[in-house]
């Protein structure tokens, strides 16, 4: 089964709106096969968004994402990673669909409650970026 990485962000963990994340996920056919709360370091952040570097909100998001803990989070189901994007919705939940965590869930475009890999490599390389192998199970 296709796997994805879901981080519930620091608006969201702040919020307790964990539990109603994970719960609105497996009722949407997501299996939990990791998860843990972490509080990420500034490196480890930077570290995830590399892509991002040199982006006016760069910074922005870097301080955000190391505001409070995040909780990580490997999901399976057919078709994960598509999946798990349609069900976050767009970025900024001004432009996000009906149904969508970001709709539900999201205050703007940077505390946007949710991130989600975008493809089968991002998904690989971010997984492994937070969990071992032997902290996932079918
Ligand atoms: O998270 P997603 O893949 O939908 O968006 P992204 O374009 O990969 O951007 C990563 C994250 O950077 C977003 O989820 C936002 O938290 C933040 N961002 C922002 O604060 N302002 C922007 N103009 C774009 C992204
Ligand atoms: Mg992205």
């Amino acid at each position: 089964m296709q796997k994805t990485l879901s981080i519930i962000k620091p608006d969201a963990t702040e919020r307790h709106l964990v539990g109603e994340i994970l719960a609105y996920l497996e009722k949407n056919g997501f299996t939990i096969c990791g998860l843990k709360k972490i509080q990420l370091t500034k490196k480890q952040a930077e570290g995830f968004y590399a892509e991002h570097q040199g982006r006016e909100y760069f910074e922005r998001l870097i301080n955000y994402m190391i505001s409070a803990p995040v909780v990580v989070a490997v999901l399976s189901r057919e078709n994960a990673i598509r999946k798990y994007r349609e069900l976050m919705g767009a970025t900024d939940p001004n432009e996000a669909a009906e149904g969508t965590i970001r709709k539900l869930y999201a205050l703007n475009k940077t505390h946007n409650s949710v991130h989600g890999s975008d493809s089968e490599e991002t998904a690989m390389q971010e997984i492994a970026y937070f969990f071992s192998d032997d902290e996932i199970v079918e």
